[in-house]
């Protein structure tokens, strides 16, 4: 833009005058063409940032990569799992725990029910019998929780298949915490207690309560009765 009003200019002008002003512009010209030139080499977008790119090449290290590996050793923030047994469900000899590493009460339980429920159901379905709606829709179908073997597993058992996969079933390491794992696993052992409850485990209370149950009922749906009642008490 500069450029060219100069140069109109200069036709207008008279001979001498235009010779004189030709070397003035000429100077000028250089002037901005080598202050250009420099000022090219500080130019610096942000497309041009420096750092390197993922994957990107460099000859500072002799391997030619620009990305490192970290220090041997290194933990990544929140993930120091130092306690063995929280986080593999495993004692230091690599025996799956019989007990939970953690106070079981109430409210671990209830959090249990709605991440199994949210998790697990789509496929053990909510009682654990393996009838889950995927895989109704097809699915590989996993065992009942009811089995003598699956109620006699350590508890650390069914933390381990969350956090390792069992054959087709994928782990559920990154989508559910370690501490959930836990409440879920305890609520497995409320499932099968609750398709496997003995009369002798009740409390006296319960006992009575069962018994007065079965006499209000018509007989023939005594037994069905009886056992909703059971359940739906412990479970309240
Ligand atoms: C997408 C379906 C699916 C979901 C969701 C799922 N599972 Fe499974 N699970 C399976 C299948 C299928 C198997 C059997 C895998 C095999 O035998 O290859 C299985 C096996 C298991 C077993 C081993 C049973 C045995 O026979 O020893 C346990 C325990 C278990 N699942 C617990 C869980 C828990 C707890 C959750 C929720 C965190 C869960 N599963 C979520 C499909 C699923």
């Amino acid at each position: 833009m500069r450029c060219r009003t100069l140069s109109t200019d200069l036709h207008s002008q008279p001979r001498r005058a235009a010779r004189r002003e030709r070397a003035g512009a000429s100077t000028l010209l250089g002037a901005t063409a080598v202050a250009c030139l420099l000022l090219a080499g500080c130019r610096q977008d942000m497309h041009d940032a420096p750092r390197f790119d993922p994957l990107e090449k460099t000859n500072l290290y002799a391997d030619g990569r620009s990305a490192r590996y970290p220090v041997a050793g290194t933990v990544a923030r929140g993930h120091l799992n130092e306690d063995a047994v929280f986080f593999t469900g495993k004692d230091a000899g690599g025996q799956l725990v019989a007990t939970l590493p953690m106070k079981v009460d109430a409210p671990l339980l209830r959090r249990g029910q709605e991440r199994y429920n949210i998790f697990c159901s789509p496929c053990h379905d909510q009682l654990g019998t393996g009838n889950g709606m995927i895989v109704r829709r097809g699915y590989k179908q996993p065992q009942t929780y009811h089995s003598e073997r699956l109620r006699t597993q350590p508890v650390g058992y069914f933390f381990d298949v969350m956090t390792n996969g069992f054959g087709q079933m994928p782990s559920y390491a990154a989508q559910v915490p370690a501490k959930d794992r836990w409440a879920i696993a305890a609520y497995i052992r409320v499932l099968q207690l609750s398709q496997n409850a003995h009369l002798a485990e009740l409390s006296p209370a319960d006992r009575q309560a069962l018994a007065n149950a079965g006499q209000a009922v018509p007989a023939g749906d005594q037994e069905h009765h009886g056992d909703a009642s059971a359940h739906g008490g412990r479970g309240e």
